[in-house]
């Protein structure tokens, strides 16, 4: 997309010429630097100009709002008390650091329909001016991008050359894995490198991008968990991260059908925090019903979500305490209720 006005087009080659040069090198300095005049007057009348044209690998469009993240996380996100604050602080502190020594890996784990690929969406909105539709935001499905075990050479290379060419583009590049447990071990491996503490790779540098793996491993150690603290009579909030900790790695240790399994992602320390997500209860269900009525103009109505919280199918048989599919099938089944 080429802006169309030429003050536009000249902003737009200021703007995203970022590093490199090359978009202003056919303009001789003289007109350069005339236009860099015009340019200062006009940026003064329309301070918000950057908004209006192409994305670019800069601050402009590329920088952590901490408060924002918080008050997502707060407000949008819940029953994720630890997830929550893991993320706030690996993120900000990732963020707030110019010389990371290496890219951020989180490893989000949990139960299905818990948040994990909303999380997701919550960090890209408060990184990225575009969120998810930012151009430097990958999200990678294994049944989608990689799903014949056949093609794994063809996989690895290309995303290989995929990680590396859109780093290449933008240092602050983040790359969503989603079904990490369906992955491949082979093509896992085939990342590994990107993880390290390289201070380069074949010239280009990785430590400034995210990575961010989803699964559902450990899911089910991270629910006995909280079905034992329910049992108790305690509090969910006082589950802490040292309760999970090792439940969660010995389950992905151990569960040999999972690729994390396979790899040494996890001895070799590269994943730099392990995210549990709790199993939801009828009360966030409920939470889930009355923000999707607002997402959808609606007035928020406790009755109609009480009825949609009661009709989902909660497990264990006998103590009926969390949701089967979390607050995922929540969007479609409103539909029957208003
Ligand atoms: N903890 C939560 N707080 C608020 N909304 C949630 C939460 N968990 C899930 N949701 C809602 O349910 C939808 C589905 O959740 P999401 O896709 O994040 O689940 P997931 O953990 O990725 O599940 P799966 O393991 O099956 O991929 C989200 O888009 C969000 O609207
Ligand atoms: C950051 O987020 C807060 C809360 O959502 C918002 O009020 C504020 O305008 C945001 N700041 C920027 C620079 O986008
Ligand atoms: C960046 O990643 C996408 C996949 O998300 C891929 O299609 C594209 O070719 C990559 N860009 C480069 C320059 O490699
Ligand atoms: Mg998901």
């Amino acid at each position: 997309m080429v802006p169309k006005k030429p003050h536009a087009l000249l902003l737009w080659m200021l703007v995203c010429s970022g590093g490199s040069t090359e978009a202003i090198e056919p303009i001789s300095t003289s007109i350069a630097v005339g236009m860099a005049a015009a340019l200062t007057g006009f940026l003064a009348t329309y301070p918000n100009i950057f908004y209006y044209f192409n994305e670019c690998c800069r601050p402009e469009w590329i920088s952590l709002n901490k408060t924002g993240l918080k008050v997502d996380l707060d407000r949008k996100l819940y029953g994720q008390h630890i997830a929550s604050r893991i993320i706030l602080k690996a993120v900000s502190g990732f963020m707030s650091n110019d010389n990371p020594k290496k890219p951020l890996v989180l490893s989000l784990h949990g139960w299905t329909g818990t948040g994990k690929n909303f999380v997701s969406q919550l960090i890209a909105d408060n990184v990225y001016k575009e969120g998810m539709d930012s151009s430097f935001v990958h999200i990678f499905t294994s049944e989608l991008h990689f799903p014949h075990a056949s093609q794994l050479e063809t996989y690895k290379s290309q995303l290989q050359q995929w990680i590396k060419g859109n780093v290449t583009n933008c240092a602050h590049s983040m790359f969503i894995f989603d079904e990490m447990d369906k992955m491949h071990p082979g093509l896992i491996d085939s990342i590994k490198p990107y993880l390290d503490y390289y201070d380069k790779l074949d010239g280009v540098s990785y430590r400034k991008a995210i990575f961010i793996f989803l699964s559902n491993a450990g899911g089910e150690s991270i629910t006995q968990t909280a079905l034992d603290f329910w049992k108790a009579g305690r509090d969910r909030e006082e589950i802490e991260l040292k309760d999970l900790e090792t439940l969660l790695s010995l389950a992905v240790f151990n569960n040999k059908k999972s690729g994390l399994w396979h790899t040494s992602l996890i001895d070799k320390n590269l994943v730099d925090f392990f995210v549990p997500f709790l199993p939801l209860e009828y009360r966030h269900v409920l939470q889930c019903a009355m923000a999707e009525m607002i997402a959808r103009g609606h007035q928020p109505d406790p009755s109609v979500a009480d009825q949609v919280a009661r009709d989902v199918v909660y497990f264990p048989k006998t103590e009926r305490v969390f949701a089967v599919k979390g607050c995922k099938t929540i969007e479609s089944k409103l539909d029957y209720y208003i």
